[in-house]
This record gives structure tokens, sequence and C-alpha cells, in this order.
């Protein structure tokens, strides 16, 4: 993508991914993503933030040489993951009087993920201020959006927040504001629910660290810049707070029918008591969509028939991903069906230890469901339709 321009001074050179379709080999990205990187041109020195992933590193030094930069003083590294550092040697490489901006904890990172050599890495404390002459960049730590090495840099003069991964999305576009692209919601919906979601209590930290400012735009690391940043502001408050909804979410599978016709039956018991469903069938669901459905789900419920002794592998998957984005969920159960006998509830719930879930009691089925599953579900349903009135308000 060529450069794009945010304020006189400010030029996004990053690259779109099109069609990146898997993000750490995990996370699906139905939309492509971008790796932005910005350059900030002050009337005595010039400032790169962040860079691209490498598979797209000609794209960055292309865009830089289109502004006829040559020379580059600083070069910001708010985060040492290699789709915003990777490109940091060819970078460093063509602009050798660059020296690289880091947290401490960023220094060790880029030397070890890299091999960086640390005399051309600063490290910076907490409100270092870079001078680029007629323009201020201010660099704030934020550890843990999403690695302990996190920072996000702000320019003072432009208010703008380069906030990196932080309020991000997994979102190719052409256009350059967040305003002008609906879907962005949605997608930094998907973003936090994967990538941040485990550290919402450090994220509250952070955004009280950055609620002091007065910023015009936020420009994050993938997808638009909020030209509205109150829209994204306001998304992560609600996603961070301990609020839920009266939701059941339901991933399940099942091989011959059992598990299914117990979920079917729960669905209703559920909808007719009032309390809305997320079912998901791993066989073919997109882990973005359980992770979104987790962010503020009152209850999990998690459906598995017994194999080989325990849970089914893909239902151990998506227990281990749900476990470690540790969703806010009060409360948790399991269902399913097993033929002669097993462990699948006992390792199922050992899989869950990281949620701060109140157990309910589970309901399995000795094959096929019976009248008394049904009751069973019944009395599941009901217990969660009473659970979350009680916490409601
Ligand atoms: C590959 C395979 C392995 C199984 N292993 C066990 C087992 O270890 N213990 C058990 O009680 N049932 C086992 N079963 C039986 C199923 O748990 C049982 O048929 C259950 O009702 C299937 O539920 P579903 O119809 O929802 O798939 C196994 C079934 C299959 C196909
Ligand atoms: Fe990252
Ligand atoms: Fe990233």
């Amino acid at each position: 993508m060529y450069y794009r321009q945010l304020t006189n001074t400010t030029f996004s050179v990053g690259a779109v991914d099109w069609n990146r379709r898997l993000f750490d080999e995990l996370i699906p990205l139905p939309d492509g993503t971008s790796y932005n990187a910005y350059i900030v041109r002050g009337s005595e020195k010039t400032a790169l933030v962040d860079t691209v992933d490498p598979t797209m590193a000609d794209v960055l030094l292309e865009n830089i040489g289109r502004l006829g930069i040559d020379r580059i003083d600083y070069i910001i590294a708010n985060h040492a993951e290699q789709d915003h550092s990777g490109t940091l040697p060819q970078v460093m490489e063509r602009y050798p009087e660059s020296s690289i901006m880091v947290t401490p904890k960023g220094k060790t990172l880029l030397e070890d993920l890299l091999r960086i050599p640390g005399n051309r890495i600063l490290s910076a404390e907490d409100g270092t201020v870079i001078s680029l002459g007629d323009r201020n960049l201010e660099l704030i730590h934020t550890p843990w959006v999403h690695w302990p090495e996190t920072m996000v840099t702000y320019n003072r003069e432009d208010r703008i927040l380069f906030s990196c991964d932080f309020f991000g999305s997994h979102l190719a576009t052409s256009g350059l504001w967040a305003s002008a692209e609906p879907a962005v919601y949605e997608a930094a919906k998907r973003y936090y629910a994967e990538i941040m979601m485990p550290f919402r209590t450090v994220i509250r930290k952070n955004m009280e660290k950055i609620g002091g400012l007065d910023i015009a735009m936020i420009a994050p690391s993938h997808g638009p810049v909020y030209d509205n940043p109150s829209s994204i502001l306001d998304a992560y408050r609600d996603w961070i707070s301990d609020s839920v909804r009266n939701e059941v979410v339901l991933p399940y599978i099942s091989m011959h029918g059992s598990t299914q016709h117990m979920v079917n039956y729960f669905i209703d018991a559920l909808v007719t008591r009032g309390v809305m469903v997320k079912p998901f069938n791993l066989v073919s669901t997109d882990l973005g969509e359980l992770a979104m459905a987790l962010v503020d789900a009152a209850t999990i419920v998690i459906g598995s028939p017994t194999v080989l002794t325990g849970p089914h592998p893909l239902v151990v998957s998506a227990a281990y991903i749900a476990n470690m984005v540790r969703p806010k969920a009060r409360f948790a159960s399991i269902i399913g069906s097993y033929g002669w006998g097993g462990k699948m509830v006992e390792q199922l719930s050992g899989m869950l230890t990281g949620l701060k879930a109140t157990f309910l009691e589970p309901v399995i089925a000795k094959g096929l469901p019976t009248e008394e599953t049904f009751r069973a579900l019944d009395r599941l349903a009901n217990e969660i339709q009473e659970k979350h009135g009680s916490i409601m308000v």
C-alpha cells in the first residue's frame, strides 16, 4: 500500500496484507490484516514508529523512500513481536545512524529474538520524551498489552497515540480511517478477544494511565486509524468491565448424535427461560468467533462425548483456548455422553481452572439422552436462569 498521510508531519508507511489467513499459526484472519508503521517528521529529526512483518519489508522501505527520507534518527519499537519488529534489521542497515528506542524489557527481547546488537538499542524509561524539533514523542510504558515489554508513543503536538497492538484490529482496508469502516468494531472485538482478553485487569490500569492524554487519533499497528478515538476507548471500557450478558456460550462436538440431541434440547430450554445461547459446533468453528462470544457471556457450557476415556480432542483444544483467554464467565458446566465409562468430566473441568467461574453440576447421558437426561438439562437451565438473574442489574 502506498503511504498515506495522517497530518502534515505524520505518514502511515506500513503494509496491508490482504491475503494472510492465519496469524501465529493459530488465529484465523478472515479479513486479512495490516502491519502499520508511521513516520513522524519533526523540524529537526525523523522517527519511525514500529516496522512491519518481515514478509513485507520491501513495502515499508519503498514507502520511506517515496517520502524522500534519507535519514531516520529514531526507530521506536513499541513492541518486540516480529510482526512489528521483524524489519528492524533491514531498516537499521538502510539507515545506519538510527537508534532503536524501547522499554528496558524490550531491549532484552530484541537482542534475544532478533539478535540485534545492544549498542544500537536505547532503553527508554517510562515517560521519556524524544524531541524531533517541533514535534515531541512521549514513550509511555503499558506492559502486558500483550507482552511484558509493550509501550505506546504519544505525539504531543498532533495528539496522536501510536498504540501498537493495543486497540488494533486484524482488518485489511485501503482506507485509512476507522470512521469509514463499520467493520472495524467487530474486527477490534475479535482482536481483543484473541489477543488482549487474558490481560483484562492490566488493561484497566493502562487505560487509566493514558486516560489523561488529549487524544485526537489512535494509530494502532493493525487495522485502520481511529479518527474517532472515543469509539474504541468506549468499546474497550465495555469489554474489560465486569458486566456480563445473559448469555450461554456452548462449544460442543457430537460424533454420533447423542450430545447433539442434548445440545438441541438445552438450547430450547435456555431460550424459553429468556437466556440467550451461542452454540458452536467445533467441527467447523472459527476460534475467533468463539473467543469473541466469550468476551461478555455470563456462562460457558461445554458439550463433549467421551473418546478413549476423555473429552473429544477438538473439545480439548477449544477448552484449552477458552481457559487461556481467561474470559469473565461467572458460571461453567459440562454436558455430554459416554458409552461405558471414563473421566471426561474430570479431565475437562481440570482444564478450566483458569476460569474464575462457579461450576454447576454437569449433565451426562449414557448413550442417547433419556427423559431423565432432559429433566437434568431443565434443572441446569433453571439454575443458569436463576444465577444470571442474581447477577444482572
Ligand atoms: C473413537 C471412540 C472412542 C470412544 N471411547 C469411549 C471411552 O473411552 N469411554 C466411553 O465411555 N465411551 C467411549 N466412546 C463411546 C461414546 O462416548 C458414546 O458412543 C457417546 O454416546 C457418543 O456421544 P455422541 O453421539 O455425542 O458422539 C467412544 C466412541 C468413539 C467413537
Ligand atoms: Fe503482538
Ligand atoms: Fe501485532
